[in-house]
């Protein structure tokens, strides 16, 4: 039996908690998860500039694409994605009131979309900073399935300093304030690490609710 893991504070305005979710909820979200991937929209990996990222995402809300969002995929099949689930609001909300946000913040949080993304063995992701939302209010970031090394560093470069931490299947990360623009990347995902019973055999999910600030 592993040690308790405790919250950890890898910037100002960042937050982890461990073991947030329930295995019951992070299965239940896994069942979102596999509702959202068949469509309208299908799970793909984004192109930057000209290449496809080893990570897959399905949106909520609004679709992302490097490095804007719009409410059809026009990178995809031009179907307009899925609506923003208001159980998703509600979850980022006491995300925030979890983290130490105040009232008049948690009432105000009203994210819009989701990006919903699939880490296999492989999937890695390149550090960059969250910054195509006009709105720079908190991300919501939860995690299930295998465990990955999530570096989160500096709002000025992609290099040190930096905090190299392991976010686990049922995790929060939540990233505001000061470090709402912080560079942060996943160098490594650890096969065979999922709990049993989260709902996923292998991989990771990983979603990041965000205000898009954007409207129509
Ligand atoms: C992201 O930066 O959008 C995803 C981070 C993660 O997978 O933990
Ligand atoms: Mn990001």
């Amino acid at each position: 039996m592993e040690a308790p893991r405790g919250p950890e504070r890898p910037g100002p305005g960042a937050v982890l908690l461990p073991g947030w979710l329930t295995l019951d909820q992070q299965q239940w979200i896994v069942a979102r998860f596999r509702e959202w991937t068949a469509g309208p929209v299908p799970i793909r990996a984004a192109k930057v500039r000209g290449h496809e990222m080893s990570v897959r995402t399905v949106c909520l809300g609004w679709h992302w694409q490097p490095y804007r969002y719009t409410r059809e995929a026009t990178d995809v099949n031009g179907e307009r994605v899925l609506p923003f689930p208001d159980w998703m609001v509600r979850l980022g909300r006491r995300a925030l009131a979890d983290t130490g946000h105040s009232d008049e913040q948690v009432a105000a949080y009203t994210p819009d979309t989701a990006l919903a993304n699939f880490y296999d063995d492989a999937a890695r992701m390149g550090m960059h900073q969250d910054r195509d939302e006009k709105s720079l209010a908190p991300i919501v970031s939860l995690s299930i399935g295998d465990t990955c090394t999530f570096r989160f560093g500096n709002t000025e470069n992609r290099g040190r300093p930096y905090t190299d931490l392991s976010l686990r299947s049922g995790d929060l990360f939540v990233f505001g304030g000061a470090s709402r623009l912080a560079y942060h990347g996943v160098t490594r995902v650890h096969p065979s690490t999922a709990p049993e019973g989260c709902g996923l055999d292998s991989g990771r999910i990983n979603i990041t609710m965000r205000m898009t600030g954007l409207s129509g």
